[in-house]
């Protein structure tokens, strides 16, 4: 059976705490290496950070502390995910992390104009999603990031239609068996999106596990 949506603590994960804080394994394995890659970006940002499928909550509030000159907005489809955000948000006691907003890239997406972006995360979502997602994901990076701001995504990607590595290639076979529009994405067809949107790929970095952090910039 096809699976709608991806969701923590459930099938086998770790249950939520009493607070509804969830916890995801490879965020440990992650989030140092995807700050080394962004800090610099995120060092010369200015204004506010838009999250979108933040999941647990815990990148955002880990990177909202080493940036208290930025101000965070998390996002989540999932109602779940959203009550772990704001329980790791209140738990932090840190004042530049808003509470959770309910952000589809199913459909276009609007944000608020009096809230100029500098930067838009986007860690693990477009493969675990239909191909719709990027291409909303772009259309609104386009639309409502500020000239000069990025979009910082990570995750796994094919080059020129080929896998990287085996362990990407039966990754992408396991997530189209979940659901036959999900997949690793060919990072040209993202680049091809993005320059549609007037963003052009600015920076490539390879992660371990062979993913990759991209950073978008926003002509
Ligand atoms: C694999 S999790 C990654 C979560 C987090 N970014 C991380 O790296 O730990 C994918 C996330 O994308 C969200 N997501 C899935 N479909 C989405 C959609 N259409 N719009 C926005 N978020 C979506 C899920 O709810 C989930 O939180």
């Amino acid at each position: 059976m096809r699976e709608a949506q991806f969701e923590f603590g459930r099938n086998g994960s770790t249950p939520a705490d009493a607070d509804g804080r969830l916890d995801a394994p490879a965020f440990h394995r992650n989030a140092e290496p995807i700050w080394q890659a962004m800090r610099d970006t995120l060092a010369r940002t200015s204004g506010s950070v838009l999250e979108i499928g933040s999941g647990t909550g815990q990148h955002i509030v880990t990177y909202a502390a080493r940036c208290p000159h930025l101000t965070f907005w998390p996002s989540d489809i999932m109602e779940s995910h959203r009550a772990s955000i704001e329980a790791y948000r209140l738990a932090s006691g840190l004042t530049n992390v808003r509470p959770p907003v309910g952000i589809d890239l199913m459909n276009e997406w609007y944000w608020h104009d009096e809230i100029p972006l500098g930067a838009i995360l986007c860690f693990n979502v477009i493969h675990i999603a239909p191909w719709a997602v990027a291409q909303n994901l772009m259309r609104g990076a386009g639309r409502h990031l500020k000239t000069g701001g990025h979009l910082l995504m990570y995750g796994p990607y094919k080059r020129a239609g080929a896998h990287t590595a085996p362990s990407n290639e039966a990754f992408d076979t396991s997530l189209r068996g979940r659901n036959p529009e999900w997949g690793v994405r060919d990072l040209e067809s993202v680049a091809d999106i993005a320059a549609q949107n007037d963003l052009a790929l600015v920076k490539t970095v390879e992660m371990p596990a062979n993913n990759l952090v991209l950073a978008f910039e926003r002509r």
